[in-house]
């Protein structure tokens, strides 16, 4: 598709061509307009690049669905830009007093943040945006253009990360065109997010709060504001509360193994046309003199990353999809990759990298099924 907005930079992509544009003001008006029209626009938000639309129009939200190759029973957040909009999206009269207690807390704290709240919806918001669910999850996002976009829209704009379904998550406007190509109207372009890692994910409806998705606001934040929350339900198995949590997602395309601090330092180098991304400097350090490799002369394997130099969480969290999408797209494969501390923002890296090698198994699994005398029982549908 191509659009011809004046002002703006035309970029191709593999797909054709796509219109990105810088987020300023006058873009922002222009996205906004677009949303209103039912359009989906891709933006930025603190954490990851969205894929937006109106909430309430649900020829849009099915487009979302299908640029995504997303199932419909995978919910949407609704992201809003004022407080007042949650009369327009959550059933008040469902939500315990307790609950809208933790609702007032968490969000007169942690809002605007990278935390979703998932509440019981109203009839009015479509069924197609929450999968069937009859509760919502909402998003005020820390992010002023997305704020000012959102306004602009409708006040309530649905967005899943801009990244086809099951794979890593955008955090440049490059990644977005990469991935989803010209089936997008518009890419709103804010430069690399922040925080780099998806919101946290926290039911709040039952007697006791429960974190469907970790992500950018770590659980000791979440505890200090509403007590022990309950311990995080399996994915897989039984009903899926949240999609989010299934075993395999988040995924490059190369295969990922994942490995302790300790089993990572003591890798033998080269396996065979591997990639690795250590958490900080030491790691890497470690490696490299086990493997005999002088340090001066690492460059050279153009095959080394590392996450934070200086093992910051926040920093590796910020850098962890970026980089996966640069590792990816190297010819070197497969990529090994090195487990931070499992303790605030270091819980959600954890998490993704552990989603992310579960595709391996799960390609494998689907490969098999495909063989004469294969034939696995594995959730194929994991496998978009
Ligand atoms: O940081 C973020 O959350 C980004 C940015 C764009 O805001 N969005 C994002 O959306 O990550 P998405 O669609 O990729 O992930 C939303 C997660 C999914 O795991 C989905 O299953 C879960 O939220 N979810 C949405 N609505 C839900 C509901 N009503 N109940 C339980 N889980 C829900
Ligand atoms: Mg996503």
């Amino acid at each position: 598709m191509i659009l011809s907005f004046k002002g703006v930079s035309r970029c191709k992509t593999r797909a054709g061509k796509i219109m990105v544009i810088e987020l300023n003001e006058k873009n922002i008006f222009t996205a906004g307009e677009l949303v209103r029209a039912g359009k989906i626009v891709a933006f930025p938000t603190e954490t990851v690049y969205g894929l937006g639309c109106d909430a309430f129009n649900s020829h849009a939200l099915a487009r979302v669905f299908e640029v995504k190759k997303r199932p419909r029973f995978d919910p949407l957040i609704i992201h809003i830009a004022s407080l007042d909009t949650l009369e327009r999206l959550v059933d008040f009269s469902r939500l315990s007093m307790a609950a809208e207690q933790r609702l007032s807390v968490l969000g007169r704290a942690l809002w605007p943040g990278p935390l979703t709240l998932v509440m019981p919806k109203l009839k009015a918001v479509p069924d197609l945006a929450t999968g069937g669910l009859d509760t919502v999850a909402i998003r005020f996002p820390a992010h002023d253009g997305a704020l000012r976009l959102i306004k602009e829209s409708t006040g309530a704009v649905a967005a899943p990360s801009a990244n086809p379904f099951g794979y890593l998550s955008p955090t440049r406007a490059e990644h977005v065109l990469e991935q989803l190509g010209d089936a997008v109207d518009l890419v709103l372009d804010g430069g690399p997010t922040d925080i780099g890692m998806e919101s946290t994910v926290l039911d709040i409806c039952g007697d006791v709060p429960r974190i469907l998705r970790p992500g950018g606001t770590p659980q000791n934040m979440i505890e200090t504001l509403t007590g022990p929350l309950a311990a995080e339900s399996p994915g897989g198995g039984g009903k899926i509360s949240s999609p989010g949590q299934l075993t395999s997602h988040y995924a490059p395309s190369k295969d990922l193994y994942l490995h302790t601090e300790a089993e990572m330092r003591r890798l033998a180098f080269p396996e065979d046309n591997a990639a690795y991304m250590f958490f900080n400097q030491a790691s890497f350090e470690a490696f490299a003199v086990n493997n005999n490799i002088p340090l001066g002369h690492t460059d050279r394997y153009k095959r080394f990353f590392i996450l934070s130099p200086s093992g910051s969480l926040a920093e590796a969290a910020a850098r962890l999809f970026d980089t996966l999408h640069t590792m990816d797209a190297l010819s070197a494969g497969p990529i090994h990759a090195e487990r931070p501390p499992d303790t605030g923002l270091g819980e959600a890296i954890n998490d993704r990298l552990s989603r992310a090698a579960a595709a391996r198994t799960h390609r494998r699994l689907a490969q098999n099924r495909d063989l004469p005398g294969g034939g696995s029982s594995g959730s194929g549908w994991l496998l978009e």
